[in-house]
Formats: structure tokens, sequence, C-alpha cells
């Protein structure tokens, strides 16, 4: 499946204000969220429809809904939660699967401490969401562990993703859809993505 990066207008201006290294953590945690629901309008386009019957002013009328089971949102801990209120802004019913990797600073490695997924995941659409797509390590475990627990229809929103990172999740898991704001150049020695953002979560959680 081929990458999506949404090139939007307000998409760049706002990812723009973000790689600032003087910005607060207010104004790059709003933003964080602001992007993720922009991505979240992408990566829902082509989610299918079912007609329904509702009581209108005049009578009834037949609209359309979103069919199946909810979506489950999949914020990868810790980062991800900075995004989570942004996707569930328009999909406020969405059912959220928590999964904690932490990224080994040396080794680049990443470890899987947490993992709490919703059930019935193979009626559902899974959006993972995480600020930053590196080495692809954290994403694919990710993809990993929902897949092993039958979810079939997964998408990856994030805010910035290295080349390197992408080809890592198109050769293990073509079938995914990544949803990106940006790609960007490069990992630099530490494995950061540059540009970048610098180290989302510390600019999330204010730690550093
Ligand atoms: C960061 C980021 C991703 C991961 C990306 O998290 O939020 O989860 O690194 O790197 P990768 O593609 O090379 O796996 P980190 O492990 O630093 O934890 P944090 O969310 O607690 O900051
Ligand atoms: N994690 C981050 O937070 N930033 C990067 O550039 C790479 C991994």
């Amino acid at each position: 499946m081929p990458v999506h990066e949404i090139r939007h207008p307000l998409i760049r201006h706002k990812l723009g204000i973000m790689r600032r290294a003087d910005l607060s953590t207010k104004s790059f945690r709003e933003l964080a969220q602001e992007v993720g629901a922009l991505l979240t309008y992408e990566a829902s386009k082509d989610l299918p429809l079912e007609p329904c019957t509702v009581q209108g002013w005049c009578g009834p009328i037949e609209v359309e809904k979103i069919a199946g089971k909810k979506i489950t949102v999949v914020p990868i801990l810790r980062a991800g939660i900075g995004m989570l209120d942004g996707v569930l802004s328009l999909i406020p019913g969405a059912k959220v699967s928590v999964v904690g990797i932490a990224r080994n600073e040396e080794t680049l490695q990443a470890h899987t401490y947490l993992e709490r997924l919703v059930g019935e995941l193979d009626q559902r659409t899974a959006l993972i969401i995480d600020p930053m797509l590196a080495t692809g390590g954290s994403m694919a475990a990710t993809i990993d562990l929902l897949k092993q627990a039958g979810c079939r229809d997964i998408r990856a929103l994030v805010l910035v993703a290295a080349p390197v990172g992408i080809a890592h999740i198109e050769k293990l898991h073509p079938d995914v859809r990544i949803y990106t704001a940006a790609i960007d150049e490069r990992l630099n020695e530490d494995g950061y993505i540059i540009p970048g953002l610098g180290d989302a979560g510390d600019r999330i959680f204010g730690t550093k």
C-alpha cells in the first residue's frame, strides 16, 4: 500500500510551527492534537457506509452511518497519547486499545511493556497513532500485536515519517496504509528524524 503524505495547507502550516525549537509545550501539544484530527479525516475517507432510517422532522428519512463495529484507536505510549484527543474529536465513539512500547535508546530496538487491546478486532478498523515513525520498529511491533489479535484493517497515522521507517513497514506489512503529515530526509546516528520534531514524547509531556 502506498504511503499517503497529506500535503494539505493546514497540515503544512501547523507542522511548520511544531518544528520550531522554542515552541511551548502547550502549543506543541495543541498542534499535535490538531494535526492528529486532520490526519484522521484523510485516513477515514473510505470507511464503508450503510443505510439506516431515522425519524426526521417531516417523517422517516433514509440516511447513512459508518458500517460495522466501532473503530479502535491505538495510541502507542507514551507519545501517541498526544494525538488521541484529536482523533477522538472526529470519532468520539471509538474504542481505545493501548500499547506501551519504548525504544531502547542505544540499540533502537522496540520493547513492548503494555498491551490492552479491545475485543472483536477481526471486525474493527484500527487507527494506530504515534507522532514519529523513525526506524519503524515500534510501529511494526504494534501491527504485529493487532494482527495476532485478528485485526485485518490497520492504518497508521504519524506526524513525521523517515524513509527507512516507511520502507520497514512496507516490507513487513504491505497491507497497512501509512498517513503522515511529512516524509522527512533521514535518521541521524542516534535514530532521530532529521529535521523531524526532536523527541516528540518529551515535547508533549514537557519532560527534559
Ligand atoms: C518514540 C516515538 C515512537 C518511536 C519511534 O517513542 O513516539 O514510538 O520512538 O521510533 P522507531 O520508529 O525507531 O521505533 P519512545 O520509544 O521514545 O517513547 P515515548 O513515546 O515514551 O517518548
Ligand atoms: N522518537 C522521537 O520522539 N523522535 C524521533 O525523531 C525519533 C524517535
